[in-house]
Order: structure tokens, then C-alpha cells, then sequence
């Protein structure tokens, strides 16, 4: 064998082994949780309807180009003895109007059924839908169920096989002017609907619907500031029988009470971890942890521990995941919350501040049991 054609036969070899990795790859791309190529609902199955017959067209052009390239390249190359200047060509009308006609035709076929998969995906489902109201925050998501009157963030339960009409917005006014509604967020749960960009001051409106029972994961899919990439959520679909024991339980109050009446009549901490809830901490500054119906500035806690995540979904719900959290939330999850105690507003204080660095003159620091106090206190919140 000459050693060309060996170079050329090791050149084939290492391309079959590239490409075997690659789709090797694809294996564990499949059960990621946020596949597009696996619609896990009517909307991504019309998005998926209208990839696969684009990128077959993309894949005949790519490779027709591919190879009239090569052959030209070949054909046309420079070969000793003939002379190096090749023919001077200014213009030629008939290939011209074929290179802008044929592209033209193609996208005006492939517009038909997208602009028709836009309307339709776009309309909206009707009052037999499950109305939920998204709104991204820095850096976490809420789901608020407003016929039900329940607030709730990371996961958004829906029951299976009912569209669920999705408003997005990026600032409710009730949770009050912060510099943290003047980011742009994208909500996007790829095995059941398209992206879908949430913007300050604008509601977006999308419709999404599970067949199956189970956790499809979402992902905020724009840069959103510090911790943009941990800005993570779940949808998890049950059926309808279970989504409405679920809703009548988020429903309930919660299993401690924050406050009690004293002799007096005045409503004081139920306990000493209360206490360190409301005065020591002041964590209700920023949370709801006695009102599945009220929103807030932070999540709402009152039934945190029936969620199998939190932190945006950064973390499983663990006592010592929370324990930490509680103690020093930017150790797990960078933000911009140095020094800060203060109830937000002042448009310095993004996101959970640390209770035991960066403590503010005249403030305590959280010691080991306060930490263990309060999240064991939260992990009966169910
Ligand atoms: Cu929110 Cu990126």
C-alpha cells in the first residue's frame, strides 16, 4: 500500500471514531430531562412536526453544496503544465437567477407551515385551560394559580393531558418595584413547548400540555445576570385526580403557625424558631411562610417541604442542603447580596443574603442550631 492511501485509510478511521463519539453523546442526550428532539406533549410535537421535514431539507442543501464544492474543487484544480489563469467570467444572468430563485422558493415553502405552527401555538386554549402566571425573577421562578389562589416557586405542578395557559411576566407591581423586574428572563421546558422570552412590564402568553405523568425540566434560556445559569424549574405533571389533591393541600394553611395572640391580643412569633424568623432574621421581610395565597419578594415558604427542590432547583430538598442555605445561601448559589439584611428595594440587594459573613454592624450572626432550628421548622412545612 503506498503511504498515501495508509494516511488516507487512517484519516477514515479517525473520522468513523469522531463521529461514533458524537453520537455516542447522543445516547445520554436522550434521557437529559430537556430534549427537544422527545416532545412529551402536543406543542412540542407540533414544534417537533415542523423541525424534522426543515432539517431534512437543510441536511439535502448542506450536502448538495458539500459535494458540488468538493467536485468543483477537484475538477477545477490547479494541474502543472495547463495554464494557471482560468477563464475570466464576469456575471452569468441564468445562474444567478438560479441561486436567488431556488433559496426563495424554499423559504417561501418552509414559511407556509411555520407561520401557520406560529398561530397556531399562539392561540389561546379557551377557559377549559389551567391558567397559571409565571413570573422570573432574579434569579428563581413563581407559579401562581389564581383560581385557586396559590402561590408557589422552583416547580410548576400541572395535571396531564390539559393545556395549561402560561402567562409570563417579569414583575408582578404587587411584589413591589425592585430593581430585580428589570431583567429579561426565557422560560423554556423543551420536551413540552417552544422558548418563550419574559419581559418586565409585558405579559407573554404559552400554552403547554404534558400526556404523561412526570418532572420535565426547565431552564431560564436568557442571560438574566449573576446566576442566570442556576435559574432552573420543574414542571411536574400528575394526574388529574393527584394535581387537585395537590392543589387543595397547597390550599391549606401552613403546618406551623408563624403567629400566635398573646394575653394582650397582639399577634407575637408562635415559638423561639418563629422568633428567629420574624425578629432575629427578619426572613419574612423577603418571604410568605403562613399564606400559600401571597406573593412576595422571595419564594413562598408555606409549604416548601411538599417541593422536592429548591434554590431554583439547584438543589434537592435535603436538611443539610437547606441547613446550609439558610446559613449562607450565596455559598451554593453566587449573588449579589454582600452585607445585605435589608428588605429589598434599595436596587443593591439581588438574591439571598449570607447570615454568617458579611454581617451588617449591629445585626447577629446565625449560629449551627439557628440554622438547624429554622430548617427543620421549614421541613415541616409541607
Ligand atoms: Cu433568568 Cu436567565
Amino acid at each position: 500500500m503506498s503511504p498515501r492511501r495508509s494516511r488516507g485509510r487512517r484519516l477514515v478511521l479517525v473520522a468513523v471514531a469522531a463521529v461514533a463519539l458524537v453520537l455516542a453523546a447522543c445516547s445520554e442526550v436522550d434521557n437529559n430531562g430537556q430534549n427537544s428532539l422527545q416532545p412529551k406533549g402536543p406543542q412540542a410535537e407540533k414544534i417537533h412536526n415542523l423541525f424534522v421535514p426543515i432539517l431534512i431539507i437543510a441536511i439535502v442543501v448542506g450536502i448538495a453544496i458539500i459535494i458540488a464544492t468538493v467536485f468543483l474543487a477537484v475538477k477545477f484544480r490547479y494541474k502543472k503544465g495547463v495554464n494557471e489563469n482560468p477563464k475570466q467570467v464576469h456575471g452569468n444572468t441564468r445562474l444567478e437567477i438560479g441561486w436567488t430563485v431556488i433559496p426563495a422558493l424554499l423559504l417561501a415553502i418552509i414559511a407556509v407551515p411555520t407561520v401557520a405552527t406560529i398561530f397556531d401555538l399562539a392561540e389561546n386554549p379557551g377557559p377549559s385551560a389551567l391558567q397559571v402566571t409565571v413570573e422570573g425573577k432574579q434569579w428563581w421562578w413563581q407559579f401562581s394559580y389564581p383560581d385557586a389562589k396559590v402561590v408557589t416557586a422552583d416547580e410548576m405542578v400541572i395535571p396531564t393531558g390539559r393545556d395549561v395557559f402560561v402567562k409570563l411576566t417579569a414583575c408582578d407591581p404587587k411584589t413591589g418595584p425592585t430593581v430585580t423586574c428589570n431583567v429579561i428572563h426565557s422560560f423554556w421546558v423543551p420536551e413540552l413547548a417552544g422558548k418563550k422570552d419574559v419581559v418586565p412590564g409585558q405579559t407573554n402568553t404559552l400554552t403547554l400540555n404534558a400526556d404523561k405523568p412526570g418532572t420535565y425540566l426547565g431552564q431560564c434560556a436568557e442571560y438574566c445576570g449573576l446566576s442566570h445559569a442556576n435559574m432552573r424549574f420543574r414542571v411536574i405533571a400528575k394526574s388529574p385526580a393527584d394535581f387537585q389533591e395537590w392543589l387543595s393541600e397547597q390550599q391549606q394553611g401552613p403546618v406551623n403557625a408563624l403567629y400566635t395572640t398573646d394575653a394582650d391580643g397582639k399577634q407575637v412569633p408562635a415559638g423561639p424558631t418563629q422568633k428567629l424568623i420574624v425578629n432575629t432574621f427578619a426572613c419574612t421581610n423577603c418571604h410568605v411562610f403562613d399564606d400559600s395565597s401571597q406573593v412576595a419578594y422571595g419564594p413562598n415558604l408555606t409549604h416548601l417541604a411538599s417541593r422536592s427542590t429548591f434554590a431554583s432547583g439547584s438543589y434537592p430538598l435535603t436538611r443539610d442542603n437547606l441547613v446550609n442555605w439558610v446559613k449562607n445561601a450565596p455559598s451554593m448559589i453566587p449573588m449579589s447580596s454582600q452585607g445585605c439584611r435589608l428588605p429589598p428595594g434599595d436596587g443593591i440587594c439581588v438574591g439571598m443574603p449570607s447570615f454568617i459573613e458579611n454581617t451588617p454592624p449591629g445585626q447577629q450572626s446565625m449560629t449551627q442550631q439557628q440554622a438547624e432550628d429554622i430548617a427543620d421548622f421549614l421541613l415541616e412545612q409541607k
